[in-house]
This record gives C-alpha cells, structure tokens and sequence, in this order.
C-alpha cells in the first residue's frame, strides 16, 4: 500500500470518503492533516451511513489507528459529539484516536465572526460552511490562536479564552452581532477537553515512530484542489492547504516519506458555495438533484453541478503530483446522452489550456467541449471494469488521457462493492 496521499481534484465532495474507505483496508494509519468539520465524508458500510467531519474514515475498519493531525482545526465540543454519536452505533473509539496536542482550536466567537462576515452586504459572500474555519485559521496565522495543548491546561485555556472573548466580543458588538457569554462557554469548553483529554498527543512523535516500524499510513484529504486558500479560486477558497503538500505540514511527516499521490476526480463537476465553475449546467444539476444526488453532507446545501473540467483537472494533476486517479460517481451519468468534456477555456478570444489565476477572470472563462456518446443504462451493478459498456469505458480512459494519471479505480455506487479496480 505505501504511504499514501489522497486528494479531491475538484472543488470538493469528490467522493473521497468512499475512496478512502477502500484505501483504508489496506493503511495501518489514517491521518487528516488539514481542514475542520466544514468537511462531510461520506461512508457506507454494512448498509449503514455514517458522516465523519473531523474523525479519519479508517475509523470505521477494526484495528486501525486514527490520528487528527496539526494542521486540523478542532472544534471541540463538535469533535466530542462526533465521538459520542459514532459509540452509540457501536463503533469502538479509543486507543484507536490521537488528537494532535498542536492543532488549534475552534471556537464559538470563530462560528460567531464567519457568520457575521458572510452577512455583512459590504462583504463579498463567499458561501462558507458557517463553521468557523476562517476566522479560526486567521488566528493561528495571526499567531493568537488556542491549542488542544492550552485546552489540556484548564487555567491557562480560561485566561487565555477571557482575553481572546474580550476581543472578540467587541468585534461582534461592532458588527451588530450579540456577544458571547464567557462563563457557559468556558464551562463547555473545558468539559469537552475533559473528555478529550485521553486522546491527546504529539502525533507527530507518534506518526515518526510508526513510520520507522514500518506502518503505512493514509493521509486523508478534505475539500478539494480549488479550494485551497494557495492554489484554489481565491477568495472563493477555505483556508487551508488541500493540496498534497498540507499532508506534510500538517503533520509533521516530511516530503520524502510520501510514496504516492492518489486523486480522486468525480465523473462530472460539482461545487459548494461561490466562485467560478465554467462548465456549470442547470441541467445536470437538475437531473442529479432528481435522482437524490449532489446534497452536501455538512449543511444539506444543493451543490451547484457540470461537466467535467479536464483544464481544472489537469492542473490539479500537476499541483498534487497525482500518480494514481480514482474516478467516482461515475453512475450519476448513466442517464446523459451525449456527456460533455471540457478541453479548453475561451476567454477573451484566446484559448487557455491552464485556468487563469485570477477567479474573476476564471469565471468568464468560456469552456470548450468535446462530446461523447453515453451509455443510456444503469452501471451500478457491474463488478468488473471489463463488463462496463463500451461508452463509459471509453469515457473514463478519456478522462485519464486528458488529465496525465493512471487510471486505477473506478466508483460506481456509495457501498465498499461497487468499486472497480484496473
Ligand atoms: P469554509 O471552509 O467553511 O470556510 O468554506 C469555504 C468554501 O469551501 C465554501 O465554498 C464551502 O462550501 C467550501 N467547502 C468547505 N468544506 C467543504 C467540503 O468539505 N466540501 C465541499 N466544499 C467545502
């Protein structure tokens, strides 16, 4: 299996909770290294449908290590609510979780200023998941965040939260918003560090000395590529790295311990909140609306949907170093006929075949297509790469052509079996 990680190649809710599923089978450990619980990742085992935001997916599998990386930002209350919601349904968390003692924490003034700040008309909406995300890497940037290190320090966590509610409060009171009540919160906060305490650690000893045994690890990424607050459409972006190098800084694990990138690309294009998305169509979005699909699994938010982007792509191949493609969703176009592969964009009278980096210019971008014929039949049965029809065998080794990886996997439904490996 190798150390190996895992990165949406779009904007997000590429199916990666699925594909990590899968991987996980064969890791020893499971990291997320960066993000929050802004992330939903989606998981069906035995029948049964579980959403993980801040726990690793590995979770799920017996006798695999869970580890919550530096880089994660930590709601507490959040996380602890997590953990108790997957022990009620039999799921075992104990030795199995290690929470990094160096991630930094999110917390309800951080909640309170991310909703404030996508109301307020002056401010261009981003369409953030409401949990806090920015404003909490905002302070570890700004060097005035809290650690799961001061949570585990119950006297120096209060004053340090007294001051950091102080400001905030007046932050919020500025912007119209009610401030926040320090003694409720203080309270909440510490019993959650109670309860996470056991789980706390330096993950990143841990993961070294894991590594010299010989472990192989999962990093599990969240959101996708262009959401990266480097390399996404920004602003329209999250705030942290979701590109392969955040599995090495928010972990601790360097460069050279990594073996492979997988990407995980879905067979069209989706995307959560604003910002640009050339091949955008209604009437995709329609149908796969119609057919259930393309809900977002932390809000329930109709995800705007299109074709798929091989500009996008491609440049996320480069960025990622992505050497192995998983494909998913690819059941959600059973029903197109003809599908639709953007190649290039037009913007301006030109011919662009990386995306420009600025995401107004990106938005105007015209997407130019090649169609292919579909292949009108449900595939969510088929087992095995060579009883796909001859079209969406076609469609998929077109996609891998387009975008540089080897194509290895392919998903055709939510469950573990309706995986198909090349
Ligand atoms: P934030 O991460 O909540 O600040 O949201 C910033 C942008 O990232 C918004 O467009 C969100 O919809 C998007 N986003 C954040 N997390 C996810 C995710 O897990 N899947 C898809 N989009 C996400």
């Amino acid at each position: 299996m190798a150390n190996t990680i895992l990165v949406g190649a779009q904007w997000g809710d590429e199916g990666k909770g699925k594909i990590i599923d899968v991987l996980t089978g064969k890791a020893d450990i499971v990291v997320r290294s960066q993000g929050g619980n802004n992330a939903g990742h989606t998981v069906i085992q035995g029948g049964r449908k579980y959403i993980l935001h801040l726990i690793p997916s590995g979770i799920l599998r017996r006798g695999k290590i869970c580890v919550i990386g530096n880089g994660v930002v930590i709601d507490p209350v959040a996380l602890v609510a997590e953990i108790e919601g997957l022990r009620k349904v039999g799921i075992e968390i104990g030795k199995n979780l290690l929470i990094s003692d160096c991630a930094h924490l999110v917390l309800p003034y951080h909640r309170a200023l991310d909703e404030q700040r996508e109301l307020r008309k002056d401010h261009a909406k981003i369409g953030t998941t409401k949990r806090g995300i920015g404003p909490a890497y905002g302070d570890k940037a700004a060097r005035t965040g809290l650690r799961m290190a001061d949570l585990m320090q119950p006297d120096v966590f209060t004053k340090k939260l007294q001051a950091k509610m102080r400001e905030n409060n007046s932050i919020l009171k500025a912007l119209g918003a009610r401030p926040i009540s320090f003694t409720k919160v203080n309270e909440d906060l510490l019993a959650a560090g109670e309860k996470l305490r056991p789980f706390v650690a330096n993950t990143v000893v841990y993961l070294h000395r894991a590594l010299q045994k010989g472990k192989e690890v999962l990093f599990e990424g969240a959101q996708g590529t262009f959401l990266d607050i480097d390399h996404g459409t920004y602003p329209y972006v999250t705030s942290s790295n979701t590109t392969a190098g955040g599995a090495c800084t928010g972990t601790g694990v360097p460069p050279h311990r990594m073996d492979r990138v997988v990407g995980v690309m879905k067979a069209y294009t989706t995307r959560v909140g604003e910002g640009a998305l050339p091949t955008e169509d209604p009437a995709i979005a329609g149908m796969l609306h119609e057919m259930g699909r393309e809900f977002g699994a932390t809000t329930g938010r109709a995800r705007r949907c299109g074709w798929f982007d091989a500009v996008a792509t491609r440049y996320a191949t480069m960025i990622n170093g992505i050497d192995e493609l998983a494909i998913t969703n690819l059941d959600g176009l059973d029903r197109l006929d003809p599908i639709k592969i953007c190649v290039a964009y037009r913007l301006n009278g030109e011919i662009l075949e990386v995306p420009p980096s600025d995401a107004a210019q990106w938005k105007r971008c015209q997407p130019i297509y090649l169609e292919m014929p579909g292949w009108k039949r449900s595939i969510e049965k088929v087992k095995k790469f060579a009883n796909l029809p001859n079209e969406a065998k076609s469609y998929v080794r077109r996609i891998a052509e387009l975008t540089g990886p080897r194509l290895t996997m392919i998903s055709v439904g939510p469950a573990r079996g309706q995986t198909l490996f090349l």
